[in-house]
């Protein structure tokens, strides 16, 4: 077994490799409600002037925020590519975007109203350095939102199948060490974010769970999940190819008229900066 990549070299190797991929596939899927992941979560940390993102990839958070009358808009990431996609965004033309990392955030002390982080708070590492991060550029009383997945939410839905079929690989690409560990289990968890945010600095989370529904072809289905799941880098590609052929064929057995359902679960939790930290 060889020793796994540090996450973040890892993350950053993905990312630059699939750009704009991860809001390409969250973007089409809708709540019932009928709004993107993404806005929904925004109408949870509601308006606010000078927002920092935690990484933001290619901007499309930032775009909401730009388009809800954010004056100041911030965003940081492990990815140039990525950050490159957002740059190429009008809305963002005056966006201060960092290619970095959260454990370490360039700006000021008090400088934004909110810091949210979708999909990617509970990849980080040390997330105790980020929230103390956080808590730093923080006005007092300021706002903090993560939005982290919580996987399939239906059973019998394609995501479930293609769990199914994948998660051996998965295991097996782990125990050859090509995998590194995409955080701990606590940022997944209410306990868990409120026992890394209280020593920072912040009130207990107020939690909710969204879903998010798809109807794709199963082409398409797969796509998104190759773009998504950061372990299927790590599969070999002619494991990759049989896999491919299994969930196509499986896939096909779920769908009507074409089209396979999927869900996913996304737990958005928010709080405020009531201390000083630690
Ligand atoms: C799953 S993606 C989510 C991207 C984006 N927030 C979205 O929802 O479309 C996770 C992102 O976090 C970034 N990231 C992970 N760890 C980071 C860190 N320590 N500092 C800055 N960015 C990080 C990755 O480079 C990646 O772009």
């Amino acid at each position: 077994m060889t020793s796994p990549p540090s996450t973040e070299q890892f993350l950053r190797t993905f990312h630059d490799h699939h750009p704009g991929k991860q809001s390409e596939s969250i973007r089409d899927v809708l709540t019932p409600g009928g709004r993107t992941a993404y806005e929904t979560f925004a109408d949870h940390v509601g308006s606010a002037e000078r927002v920092l993102d935690l990484g933001c990839a290619d901007g499309e958070l930032l775009s909401i925020f730009a388009a809800r009358g954010a004056h100041r808009l911030a965003g940081i990431d492990l990815s140039l590519n990525e950050l490159a996609f957002a740059r190429r965004r009008p809305e963002l033309a005056n966006a201060e975007l960092r290619l970095g990392r959260a454990q370490e955030l360039p700006w000021d002390a008090g400088a934004f109203d909110a810091v949210v982080s979708h999909m990617a708070f509970m990849v980080m590492s040390d997330p105790e350095a980020v929230a103390a991060e956080a808590a730093r550029v923080l006005a007092p009383g300021g706002r903090f939102a993560v939005a982290v997945g919580s996987g399939g939410a239906e059973a019998g839905d394609a995501i479930e199948l293609f769990r199914s079929l994948a998660v051996p690989l998965f295991r097996a690409a782990r125990a050859k060490g090509l995998l590194p560990k995409f955080g701990d289990r606590r940022p997944r968890t209410r306990e868990g974010l409120d026992e890394i945010l209280g020593p920072a600095g912040f009130a207990p989370m107020a939690w909710e769970r969204i879903t998010i529904r798809h109807r794709g072809t199963p082409a398409r289905v797969w796509q998104d999940n190759v773009a998504t799941f950061y372990e299927m880098s790590s599969v070999p590609a002619d494991e990759v190819a049989r896999l491919r052929e299994r969930f196509l064929a499986e896939a096909e057995k779920l769908a009507v008229d074409g089209v396979v359902p999927w869900a996913m679960g996304i737990d958005v939790a928010t709080t405020r900066l009531v201390g000083a930290g630690a």
